[in-house]
């Protein structure tokens, strides 16, 4: 009696690749990653991060500086956090940063976003920092790498162990850190009412069931669409304020593992240029933000894709269950549950995950390693 026993497939834990099983462990590392960071009473509390409340208090700069996916969830962090907080919030890509002479002080919070905590472009800026005064909080997912240790505080997020080279789960783990720490700052400082901050904090716990509808509900129509996508040879990806970041992150795993040309582009851009690109049957992927009270962000999005739809593109929206507006136009949609735009993102980015896997599996790619990429980029 024999048994047929793969030691990679058992560390896949029955998945087809690394990144499949991480796309489905995003629900985990989102609920993982909010874990033990409230009191009794409710109200954040970051101990771990060991920086005086009285500090975080004099912040009134923000400066997120990361490289790759990490520098998209540093996007969506700005809008949170400047929405939340009211002081200013930059990102910067780690490797652009020093040689920019940037304007830092004692008051300036730098953030350094890294999954590895080994990425020497980060690491080589969050030092720059340091020598300048600021203070730096390193948000990673690898206890006791570089990056952290060198870092002023840390705020781990804890997706587990992410293998494959594109990130996934860390990516929204990240977005979820990146929440905690405006949160946080918004307690300290007094400017949003604790009730607030609470609903936020709910609205955050429901996420992870959120991202499981997505995976359970959604497959099969993201899998078609990539079958009838094999051949395309470029793809435009358009959002708006948090889908626009997460456009560029759609772009990017389409890149990395399909080895597809792809562009993630702010939509308002659109008619300054990247409209002549769109051509007949090209496709266009649209992030539509949440169509309640069908406000001006969910309107202009909508006529994006008129406009695309028009020049004879193949239009594909991540949309809100219900949005009554997206199905006159687009031609497929991958739906996702009712949530505030805010948080969109942390769904949003799921259904193009699963996308660019499909898309990569189709053309017979190794997935986990895609060609000339490295998990971690260890030189500058
Ligand atoms: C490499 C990886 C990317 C990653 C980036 C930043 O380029 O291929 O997937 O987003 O580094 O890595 P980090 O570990 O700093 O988040």
């Amino acid at each position: 009696f024999t048994v047929d026993w793969d030691a990679s497939a058992t560390e896949k834990g029955g998945w087809d690749s690394y990144m499949d099983k991480e796309i489905h462990e995003e629900p985990l590392a989102v609920s993982d990653t909010l874990l033990g960071r409230f009191s009794v009473d409710g109200d954040l509390n970051l101990d771990e991060v060991r920086i005086d409340e009285d500090v975080f208090r004099s912040i009134d700069k923000i400066v997120v500086i990361a490289c790759g996916s990490a520098s998209y969830a540093g996007l969506v962090a700005k809008y949170a956090i400047e929405h939340w907080v009211r002081i200013p919030v930059e990102i910067e890509l780690a490797h652009e940063f020093r040689y920019r002479d940037p304007i830092l002080t004692p008051r300036t919070l730098v953030v350094a976003i890294s999954q590895s905590g080994e990425t020497m472009d980060t690491l080589m800026a969050l030092r720059h920092a340091r020598e300048q005064g600021s203070r730096v909080l390193a948000i990673c997912n690898t206890q006791g790498s570089t990056i952290p240790r060198e870092s002023d505080a840390v705020l781990y997020t804890h997706a587990g162990p992410e293998i494959a080279v594109a990130s996934t789960k860390a990516f929204v783990a990240q977005i979820v850190a990146a929440y905690l720490l405006g949160l946080y700052l918004a307690q300290v400082k007094g400017t949003m009412y604790r009730d607030e901050i609470r609903q936020i904090v709910d609205n955050l716990k429901a996420m992870p069931e959120k991202i499981q509808w997505v995976l359970d509900n959604q497959a099969d129509v993201i899998a078609q669409t990539a079958d009838r996508m094999a051949k395309a040879h470029s793809f435009l990806f358009l959002g708006r304020h948090v889908g626009y970041p997460v456009a560029m992150e759609g772009a990017l795993k389409l890149k990395e593992i399909a080895y597809t040309f792809s562009e993630g582009f702010a939509a308002g851009e659109l008619k300054h240029g990247p409209i002549a690109l769109v051509d007949e049957g090209e496709p266009v992927v649209v992030i539509v933000p949440s169509p309640r009270g069908r406000d001006v962000l969910h309107n202009k999005v909508i006529s994006s894709i008129e406009e695309v739809k028009a020049r004879g593109a193949f239009t594909i929206a991540v949309a809100e269950v219900g949005d009554p507006d997206v199905e006159h136009y687009a031609d497929v949609i991958f739906w996702r549950p009712e949530c505030s735009t805010l948080l969109s993102p942390l769904t949003d980015v799921v259904p193009l995950q699963l996308f660019a896997m499909d898309m990569a599996k189709l053309k017979h790619y190794d997935i986990d390693k895609p060609r000339n990429l490295a998990k971690s980029v260890t030189v500058e």
